[in-house]
């Protein structure tokens, strides 16, 4: 350019057409960004994590009372979507971090197990107790009891059932239930 000034005109051009190349590229590369941010974004609200279990025997059982409290495992699997719910140990492996909601229902009968009602369960996160209910009562036969929770949980967390000691729960008509949901996916 600066030393031909016949194609200066050409030059110019050629930058311009550079630059504008240039604003193409970036928008192109933002535009992917973009694509690939909403991509994400889709699939976390599609992801599907929901599962529902319940004991498994349509004969009358009663499971407990023990000394310690011990996890329960129920064997019926109504549902498992996302295979975060494992029949082996009774433990739910969160899939992926999110908001959950997670119900439990619990029902006991004095009569079926011949000692004294003591219909108690209590949720656990890796652990930790969350949430329980408890009803013990010497002058009722049957109880039945149910938790509700929301819970903002990281994925790998272990959400698990406990019956608490000296409790013991009975079913013939998957009287005992544990649910959970993703409600929402959240880092
Ligand atoms: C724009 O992108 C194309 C294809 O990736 C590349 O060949 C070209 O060198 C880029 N141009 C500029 C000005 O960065």
């Amino acid at each position: 350019c600066l030393t031909d000034q016949s194609s200066c005109g050409c030059c110019l051009i050629q930058k311009q057409m550079q630059r504008l190349e240039e604003h193409f590229n970036k928008t192109t590369e933002e535009l992917n960004k973009e694509v690939t941010k909403s991509k994400t974004a889709l699939q976390n609200i599609t992801s599907r994590i929901a599962f529902s279990v319940t004991f498994t025997d349509t004969r009358f059982l009663c499971y407990g009372p023990f000394r310690d409290d011990k996890p329960i495992i129920y064997n019926n699997v109504f549902l498992n979507l996302g295979g975060g719910y494992n029949v082996g140990t009774g433990i739910f492996t969160v899939p992926r971090s999110g908001v959950y909601t997670i119900a439990i229902s619990i029902y006991s009968d004095a009569g079926a197990a011949g000692s004294l009602l003591a219909a108690c369960a209590s949720l656990q996160v890796n652990g930790q107790l969350v949430a329980a209910s408890t009803d013990k009562n010497s002058y009722d036969q049957e109880d039945s009891a149910t938790i509700v929770v929301v819970l903002q949980l990281r994925a790998e967390d272990q959400v698990a059932v406990n019956l608490l000691k000296d409790c013991f729960l009975c079913d013939n008509s998957h009287y005992n239930t544990f649910s959970a949901f993703l409600l929402y996916a959240a880092e």
